[in-house]
């Protein structure tokens, strides 16, 4: 019995993970999105009101995000029209899946 009980234990601390899968992309975020779009998404930041970041707590703005441009945008970084740098290419630091997972992070806010 009491090696059963071991084995389960064994097995539980096994099966968790330290970091979940969500704290890993929270952390992320606030590494490198939160110094300009927020930690609550709105870009009211001293950086995100400089380069004019939109309020991703809006529903509205969030469904003009698509999923295949905001992956381009982050990962290429984006310039206004008279070329200077809005956001910067992020594709040396992360992967797509990553990014993936911090765009659907960034219009989870319009949720809330
Ligand atoms: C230096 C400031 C800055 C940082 C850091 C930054 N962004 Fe941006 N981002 C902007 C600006 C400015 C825009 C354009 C205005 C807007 O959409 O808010 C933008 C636009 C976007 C868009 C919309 C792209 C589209 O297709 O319209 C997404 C999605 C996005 N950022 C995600 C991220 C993610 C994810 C991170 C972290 C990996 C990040 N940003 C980091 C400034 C930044």
């Amino acid at each position: 019995m009491k090696q059963i009980l071991i084995l389960t234990a064994v097995a539980v601390t096994l099966a968790t993970p330290a970091f979940s899968a969500d704290e890993a992309v929270l952390a992320s975020y606030k590494k490198h999105c939160a110094a300009c779009h927020g930690a609550d998404g709105k870009g009211q930041t001293t950086m995100g009101k400089k380069v004019s970041c939109k309020d991703y707590s809006d529903a509205k703005v969030t469904a003009e995000v698509k999923d295949d441009e905001a992956l381009k945008a982050v990962k290429e970084g984006l310039k206004d029209k008279a070329g200077k740098e809005l956001m910067k290419p992020f594709s040396a630091k992360l992967s797509d899946d990553e990014i993936k997972a911090l765009v659907a992070h960034l219009k989870t806010f319009a949720k809330k």
